[in-house]
């Protein structure tokens, strides 16, 4: 982290996890394990916890989000949500890239583009997903491929939109599996985001940009991982299930 650069964010993603019932409990207990976070705190909820969600929330510093959204304003597309429906629900991060979503629902980088884009006109901050697969690691192709996903992602972004997207580096070898990337190659790839972003905007926008870290972050490997100069903070799915181990990871990135 460099909290005197840019914020640290610590956003866990719930995925399909927690009824609404459920998410006013767990919003409940982990509201006071957090207070007194300096880094900020957001939750990414499935749609239907969305306004339970954010009454659970209402008064602390726990931030509330989306895991998709669609580019459309509104239409015959039946499943999805566009950014004027979710603007009522007080929520304001939405998560657009994530790999679940590019390897179970054919998600691309053009469809990822409109997501990013639809987000930031509907005002709402995004948490774009980038990483690449283990054949993709084991081949040598790692950078190129967060480069080619970052490039995609923002075309059409504005640096000034720029302000409001954090980017998440998620490798998908270490989403749920337990193996987490080390310190160190996580640092390396957020690094290496940060010299994309400094080619595509200016160096000062890219300082100014919050690059997590997600995959298998947990309470035990968290501080480590938020030491990093790079590691400006989690994208956390497991363990945010589990309020005290997430207010841990929270207490991680408050650190100084
Ligand atoms: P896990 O923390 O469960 O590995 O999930 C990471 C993730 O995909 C967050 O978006």
């Amino acid at each position: 982290m460099n909290t005197a650069l840019r914020k640290t964010v610590i956003a866990g993603n719930w995925k399909m996890n927690n009824t609404p019932s459920e998410t006013k409990a767990m919003i409940a207990e982990l509201r006071p394990l957090v207070a007194d976070a300096t880094c900020d705190v957001v939750l990414c909820v499935p749609y239907v916890d969305v306004f339970a969600a954010v009454e659970a929330a209402a008064g602390s510093n726990i931030k509330i989000g989306v895991e998709n959204i669609h580019w459309a304003e509104k239409g015959a597309y039946t499943g999805e949500i566009s950014a004027k429906m979710l603007a009522e629900t007080g929520a304001e991060y939405v998560i657009v890239g994530h790999s679940e979503r590019r390897q179970y629902f054919n998600e691309t980088d053009k469809t990822v583009n409109l997501r990013t884009k639809a987000a930031l006109a509907g005002g709402f901050k995004v948490i774009l997903c980038v990483g690449e697969t283990l054949d993709q690691r084991r081949s040598g192709y790692t950078f190129e491929v967060v480069r080619h996903q970052t490039a995609m992602a923002l075309t059409g972004v504005s640096a000034d939109e720029l302000k409001n997207v954090i980017i998440a580096y998620e490798p998908v070898w270490a989403i749920g599996t337990g193996e987490t990337a080390t310190d160190e190659q996580a640092n390396e790839v957020n690094c290496y985001i940060r010299k994309v972003l400094a080619d595509l905007y200016c160096e000062n926008c890219a300082n100014a940009t919050t690059i997590q870290y997600g995959g298998s972050m947990n309470a035990g490997n968290a501080a480590g991982l938020l030491a990093q100069p790079d590691v400006d903070g989690g994208l956390i799915g497991g363990a945010s299930l589990k309020p005290v181990d997430f207010s841990v990871i929270v207490k991680a990135g408050s650190a100084e």
